[in-house]
């Protein structure tokens, strides 16, 4: 196993955002750009994992893993999870999700009027809670994007989604998360901690793409 310590472990992975359509021609995004999903994609697959990336709009290349499909709209992104979750080993959701998506999105172009337009949303399944909740689960790692109390936050993701292990990051500032080629994570699982500093995303991917293969050999060797 060493260096392969992932070899014939099935992983589902998510990454990029998703987009929810108003109209033929507009949609509700984020900024999330991928980098960190496909460097994390790499570097599971570098470690012998059988990967499957399930990406919403991004510019980037697709990463050479054994499968990829692309979705748009987080109901999409949800669809094809759950159709592959029962025969995967590991988990991991680093796409930004939309929480909400458009009521009813409309057939035909949305003209302006005078006043302004009052959208209504609706709230999208997580799909992160809902592969954690299935029997048997996966090895679940979930991802914690915060402007602010990152760690507070992190650990009740990690606590109320009953997850194995959940990396968090600062977005919205002037270094690292969304858009960026550096981020820095604290990552928790139920007894531990490890904080990965500033770097590259794919070096970045590399440690935690280990991290995770060491937690996982740790529960299937019990
Ligand atoms: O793509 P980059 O530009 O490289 O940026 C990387 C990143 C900042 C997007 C990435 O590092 C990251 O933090 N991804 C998670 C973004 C996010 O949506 O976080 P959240 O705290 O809102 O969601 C918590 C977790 O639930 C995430 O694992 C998310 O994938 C999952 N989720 C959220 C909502 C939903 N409806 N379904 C989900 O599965």
């Amino acid at each position: 196993l060493a260096g392969r310590p992932l070899a014939g472990v099935r992983v589902l992975l998510t990454a990029g955002p998703t987009r929810e359509p108003l109209d033929p021609v507009r949609y509700l995004g984020n900024r999330s750009s991928g980098r960190m999903g496909y460097a994390l994609a790499t570097a599971l697959s570098d470690l012998g994992a059988q990967v499957t990336l399930i990406s919403g709009p991004t510019a980037l290349p697709m990463p050479p893993v054994a499968e990829s499909i692309q979705v748009e709209t987080a109901l999409d992104m949800h669809g094809a999870v759950m159709a592959r979750a029962a025969d995967c080993d590991l988990f991991v959701a680093t796409a930004a999700v939309a929480d909400y998506r458009p009521a009813d999105p409309a057939d035909s172009k949305i003209k302006k009027d005078a006043t302004g337009l009052t959208l209504h949303l609706v709230r999208n399944p997580d799909i992160l809670a809902e592969v954690a909740a299935l029997t048997p689960a996966p090895f679940t790692v979930g991802f914690a994007a915060e402007t602010d109390r990152v760690e507070d936050y992190a650990r009740g993701k990690l606590a109320a989604k009953r997850l194995d292990m959940i990396a968090a990051n600062l977005v919205g500032g002037a270094t690292g998360g969304f858009e960026r080629d550096d981020n820095a994570l604290m990552v928790f699982w139920p007894n531990g901690r490890r904080d990965l500093p500033m770097m590259d995303k794919r070096q970045l991917a590399r440690e935690l793409a280990a991290l995770i293969a060491e937690r996982y050999r740790e529960r299937h060797a019990a």
